[in-house]
């Protein structure tokens, strides 16, 4: 008899920015486990929209929603609060949300997303989501993992670009004169960078309650973006071509289940090969 070490039957899982591209696939990842998800995020109406296509996919799966916004401590406390009323504790938390902006020029204006104008909000506003809502989020359910003497696992999405600076090249617009052209902003790689310190802190301040904290760093997605970006990427990396939106859902699995029991603290990276070429 094979033991199924993936199975999170019983588990409960909480994902946020749970109704953007990849968080429906961790979502469905979870799901594929027989976890019930709890799927967070700041747009009600998205998180109506992702869970009726995770229902579809999953007619007999479990599936909550819950706005939290996880810059605010106090909108996580809420959602804490109202799932321990019925009883629900959180054994899975996956940190996924974030503000990424497209990286976008047009001619005559000044780029904002370059350093040298890149403004103070953004700065605030994106590491209050990307990195200070994954310490937040951890904070709340991490401690009440830790507490419970069940243990659990957190697992951060991070990026190939908490491993290597963004290759701006890219980006690169013809016609556009060198201030204006776009960037990718310095917040990506400071945040991504951050969740792995994050990771590494947690691994180790929890494993003696039995809560294992690992990172996932992926590759772009393909997601309908430009031929010539798309041309540009895969020529980077070696297999050729971008990732398929649910070619991290195993790594997901891996990670947030009994088969990965011994890794903690690690960064995992799956990007094609793109950052050992
Ligand atoms: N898509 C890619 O190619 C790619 C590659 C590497 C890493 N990542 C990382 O994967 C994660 C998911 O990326 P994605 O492509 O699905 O992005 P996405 O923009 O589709 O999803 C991000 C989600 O976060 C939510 N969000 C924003 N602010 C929030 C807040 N204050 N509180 C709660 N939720 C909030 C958004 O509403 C959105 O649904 C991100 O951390 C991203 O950096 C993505």
């Amino acid at each position: 008899m094979t033991i199924n070490r993936f199975n999170l039957s019983g588990k409960t899982a909480l994902i946020t920015g749970a109704a953007g591209l990849l968080g429906l696939e961790h979502a469905a990842a979870l799901l594929e486990c027989d976890a019930c998800v709890v799927l967070t995020d700041i747009s009600e109406r998205q998180l109506d929209e992702a869970r009726i296509k995770l229902m579809d996919e999953f007619p007999a799966g479990k599936v909550l929603a819950y706005v939290i916004d996880v810059s605010t401590l106090a909108s996580i406390h809420a959602v804490q609060g109202n799932l321990l009323k019925q009883n629900i504790v959180i054994d899975i938390l996956v940190n996924n949300a974030a503000i990424d902006p497209k990286v976008m020029g047009d001619a005559g204006i000044v780029q904002t997303s370059r350093l040298e104008h890149f403004p103070r909000e953004q700065w605030d506003s994106q590491i209050a989501v990307g990195l200070t809502g994954a310490f937040l989020c951890s904070q709340v359910f991490g401690s009440a993992m830790a507490k419970s003497g069940n243990g659990g696992a957190i697992l951060n999405i991070a990026s190939d670009l908490s491993v290597f600076a963004p290759d701006q090249r890219l980006y690169r617009q013809e016609g556009l004169h060198d201030d204006m052209q776009p960037v990718k902003p310095i917040t990506y790689s400071v945040i991504k960078a951050g969740l792995v310190g994050l990771t590494r802190y947690l691994a180790t301040y929890w494993a003696d309650k039995g809560v294992r904290s690992n990172a996932l760093s992926p590759g772009g997605v393909f997601n309908g973006q430009g031929e010539e970006f798309v041309q540009r990427l895969s020529s980077l990396i070696p297999m050729g071509r971008m990732a398929k939106r649910d070619e991290y859902r195993a790594a997901v699995q891996f990670l947030c289940s009994d088969a990965s029991s011994y890794m903690n603290g690690q960064n995992v990276v799956m990007d094609g090969g793109r950052s050992v070429w």
